[in-house]
This record gives structure tokens, sequence and C-alpha cells, in this order.
């Protein structure tokens, strides 16, 4: 019997693979619906500081309408009594997912300020997550920010976070660091207790006619898991964190891939919300049959074994690699030369 255990942020979980933060998570029909289809554990979708201060701003209006004794102005724009903030929002879905699933139920915290939002991590915690997901999902454009300073925004946002809670955050990074490995270690000593590898950036597109720019949201295809395996590899037994793969899983060749690499945890969104909830059934029956029928007693067993530090040619990862890469491409005859 194989054993498909893992461990992820210090949870033991079933199996590794974990639905990620998507509005399939957001639904508690879809989210029984995972966990029947063999879900080890699911990710919610993200409370955004945009919606957190909302909220806030929302009810200083209302407090200051108190005050104030409603002003004739006031009573133009009134502020519902019973207005349902994301928060409370967040709070009753998380609350009901935890009473109706028995996986692990993972909060995701979304923004990219020092404003004290994480603060609200709190009452995620108390709420009953199982972990904290923090997503700085932030887009480095002002050419006076040095690469110093946005690595600094993402640490000084998991100090406050850590600073209101005791569960395990992993933290959902970007491609785009300089030295991601360097900054991982970084993560970690500020108390991070796991990354997820990468998010997806959304380009935006550009309309011809109009030259709008225009908001583009495209699911994930498989090639995009190159870049997280690759990374997966080269940060396996570098850092003590949990590492999850994200972006581009569909099949179970890619997850076998991930795991070898030294992922704890496969994310499927793209996938799932593409297929639904029960897609995610075939590629654990597979995940089981090729281990299986490869004599692996275990995930665990499965873990970095491709990872740089266990490859048979570690510098494959890197450089050497890729020189040898472009060396070897051949047109076919007859194109040029
Ligand atoms: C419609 C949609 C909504 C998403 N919402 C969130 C979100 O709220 N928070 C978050 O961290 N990631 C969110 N993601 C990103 C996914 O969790 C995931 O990291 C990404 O889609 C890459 O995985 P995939 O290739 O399996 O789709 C969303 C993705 C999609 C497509």
């Amino acid at each position: 019997m194989t054993d498909l255990s893992t461990s992820y942020l210090g949870l033991e979980l079933r199996n590794p693979l974990v639905p990620s933060s998507s509005p399939l998570t957001g639904h508690l029909d879809s989210c029984r619906r995972l966990e029947d289809a063999g879900a080890a554990a699911l990710v919610l979708p993200s409370l955004f500081e945009e919606a957190i201060l909302e909220d806030e701003r929302i009810s200083a209006r209302f407090l200051h309408e108190q005050e104030t004794g409603f002003g004739e102005a006031d009573s133009f724009l009134p502020v519902p009594e019973d207005y349902p903030s994301a928060l409370d929002e967040y709070l009753s879905h998380l609350q009901a997912a935890k009473a109706a699933l028995d996986i692990p139920v993972i909060a995701s915290l979304n923004g990219i300020s020092t404003e004290g939002w994480v603060s609200y991590g709190q009452q995620l915690q108390q709420a009953g997550a199982d972990a904290l997901e923090l997503n700085v999902y932030y887009v480095a454009a002002d050419p006076e920010e040095s690469s110093v300073e946005v690595e600094q925004r993402y640490l000084d946002i998991l100090a406050q976070l850590r600073e209101q809670v005791q569960l395990p955050v992993t933290m959902k990074l970007s491609p785009q660091f300089s030295s991601p490995a360097h900054f991982a270690r970084r993560l970690q000593a500020a108390g991070a207790r796991g990354v997820s590898l990468f998010n997806r950036f959304y380009q935006p597109d550009i309309d011809l006619e109009t030259r709008e720019v225009i908001p583009t949201l495209s699911l994930s295809t498989p090639y995009e898991s190159l870049l997280r395996i690759h990374w997966l590899a080269i940060l396996h037994g570098r850092v003590q964190l949990s590492l999850a793969a994200t972006g581009g899983f569909h099949e179970t060749a890619d997850v076998l891939k991930a795991l070898m690499a030294g992922a704890d945890v496969v994310h499927l969104c793209s996938l799932l919300l593409r297929n639904g909830p029960e897609a995610l059934t075939p590629l654990l029956e597979d995940l089981k049959r090729w281990l299986e029928e490869h004599e692996y007693q275990s995930v665990q067993q499965l873990k970095g074994s491709v990872s740089q530090q266990h490859a048979i040619d570690p510098a494959a990862w890197e450089r050497t690699n890729y020189v040898k890469l472009l060396g070897s491409h051949r047109s076919p005859d007859s194109v040029w030369r």
C-alpha cells in the first residue's frame, strides 16, 4: 500500500493535492465536492486588503454619522446597519468550511501595503484557520524603488502578520525576484513556515483598435509548471520551509515532477475551474498508480529525489544546461545556412 501522505506547514495531509485560492473554494458546496474528490486541504479565496480598507472606511462613516446625529446630507447615502462586511462574510465562510470539512482549511490574505490590514489575520486564526497564506501580489513598477525595498515590503508585511498570529504562515511569491533562493532564506528568518511558487501575474493586453488596456485573465497551461519545478529543485534542501507548487499543474506527470523537485504539496486551480472539483480524482488515482508501478513506498520517498542536491547532474539546473541547450539547437535542413 503506497503511502501518499505529506507534511505541509506542520499539517499532516493525506496526499499532496491541494486546491489553491480561487472562487471554487469560496462556495461550501464546491469545498465539500473537493474534499470528496480527494483534496488533502484547501486554500480559501483571498481576503483582500482593498476590501478590508473599504470596510474600515464604511464603518468609520457609520460611526461619524452616529456622532453627528445624521445630518441631512448624510441621509442621501445612508449606511445600512446590517451592512455585511467583507471580513464578516469571509469569517462566516471560513467557520462554515471548518464545520463542514475534515481536511485542513488554509485562509488567504492578499495585499501590498504595511497599513496594518494584516492584523485581521488574528480573526482568521480565531475563526479556526489551520494556516495562513499571505499573497503580496505586488507589481514593482516604480523605477525609484530598489529590489531591496521590494523585498523589504514582503518582509515587513510578514513581520506584521507574525505579530498577530501563531498560525503557520506561507508566502505566495512572484517569480520576479533577483535572488529567489536568498530571499526565501530571509523569509524563513522572518518567521515564514513555507513558500508557494509562484503567483501568476496576469498580463494586461492592448486593444489595437481602441488602444485601451484590457485586463485579461487566462487560465494556465501545463508549460508554466516548468518554471515552478525549476525553482523547487533549487530551493529543496536549502531552506527549512514547506514548499508548494502553484501554476500550470494539470497532469499527473507534472505533479510527479514537482514532487521529485521537492514540493510538499501541489496546488490545483485552472484544472479544477475548467473541469470541476471531480477532476482531482483521476489525478490522485494516476499518482498512486504511477508510484505503485515504479515501486515507491511513499510520496516521501519521491520528494526531492531529483532536486538540485540529489540530481545526477546538479549543473543541469543551472547555466551549464543553458549553454549546452542553446548549442544543441538544429533547424531542419534547408531552412537556413
Ligand atoms: C479566477 C481565479 C481566481 C483566483 N483568486 C485567487 C485569490 O483570491 N488569491 C490568490 O492568492 N490566488 C488566486 N488565484 C491564483 C490561483 O490560486 C493559482 O495560484 C493560479 O491560478 C495558478 O495555478 P493554476 O495554474 O493551477 O491555475 C486565482 C486564480 C484564478 C484563475
